[in-house]
Order: C-alpha cells, then structure tokens, then sequence
C-alpha cells in the first residue's frame, strides 16, 4: 500500500464520513491548542469526552457496522482499524493520567484519521459494490459535531 497513490475523489455515500473526520481532526487541534496555551487538563478532557460521546463513538460504530464491513474484518487494513479504536477508547476512557492520554489522543486520533482518509477509506472505494455504497447511504446519517460549547478554551 503506497501512501502516494493518486488521491480517488470521495465517493459520495461516504462523505459525511470525512466530513466527520474534519470534526475529529478539529478536535485534536483544540486539544493541541489547549496544552500549548497550558490550558487545565481537566478543562480539556471535559470537552474531550463530550466529543467522544456524541460525536466520536457514534463514528466508530457506523464505520463497524456498514463501511469496514465491505472489506470485512479479516482484512489487515481493518484489523488495523479496529485496533486504533479499541485504543483510542481506552484513552478517552482514562481518568488516571489525564495528561497523558490526552496527548496520545491528540497525536493518535489524527493518526488513525489520515489512515483511513489516505489508505482504508481509498481501498474500500476499490471494492465497495453500488450497492454497499447505497446501504452505507442509507443507514449512516452525518453526526453534526457540536458547536455550542461555553468553554472555548483553544481561542
Ligand atoms: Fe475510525
Ligand atoms: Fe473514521
């Protein structure tokens, strides 16, 4: 797998996908923001799960259930997938080493995005059916990320 591969446009039925991955890519930017400003971790990790819970979980259940299943979970692309979630879980899960985790999220959430952006997301593309594409289509609906969070905390 060649990470210089000619970029395939989207496909349509997963856009909201990477509209979502914008969102996720955001968040590591606001968490890298908010340690860089010496920002309270607590401050940080009350956003951080809050962007877990509503936005980021319910991604990585869509993406189980209807977008790595074309490929199937045998697949190493996948495999490799669903590591990174499993991990990035247990992360946003830790409530012991806050600082910490926080920094690996901001580091490994943007990892395992450009991942599936640049090589999972493209792969599937090559072997997704019209018909998968339909049935991702019409069972994942766009998670709007929130935006009306008070404590603005990477301005
Ligand atoms: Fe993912
Ligand atoms: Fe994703």
């Amino acid at each position: 797998m060649g990470i210089s591969q000619t970029p395939l446009k989207r496909s349509k039925e997963l856009q909201p996908f990477s509209r979502e991955h914008h969102h996720g890519l955001l968040l590591c930017w606001k968490i890298r923001k908010g340690i860089t400003n010496g920002v309270e971790k607590e401050r940080i990790k009350r956003y951080a799960d809050y962007f877990y819970k509503t936005s980021l979980l319910p991604h990585f259940e869509d993406e189980e259930k209807y977008v790595f299943t074309i490929l199937g979970n045998d697949h190493e692309l996948v495999k490799k997938a669903l590591a990174e979630h499993r991990r990035l879980t247990r992360l946003f899960l830790n409530e012991k080493d806050i600082a910490r985790a926080l920094s690996k999220i901001e580091e490994e959430l943007e990892a395992h995005i450009r991942f599936e952006e640049r090589i999972l997301f493209h792969e599937i593309q090559l072997v997704a059916t019209p018909a998968q594409l339909q049935w991702v289509d019409e069972h994942h609906q766009e998670i709007k990320a929130c935006e009306d969070w008070d404590d603005e905390f990477w301005t």
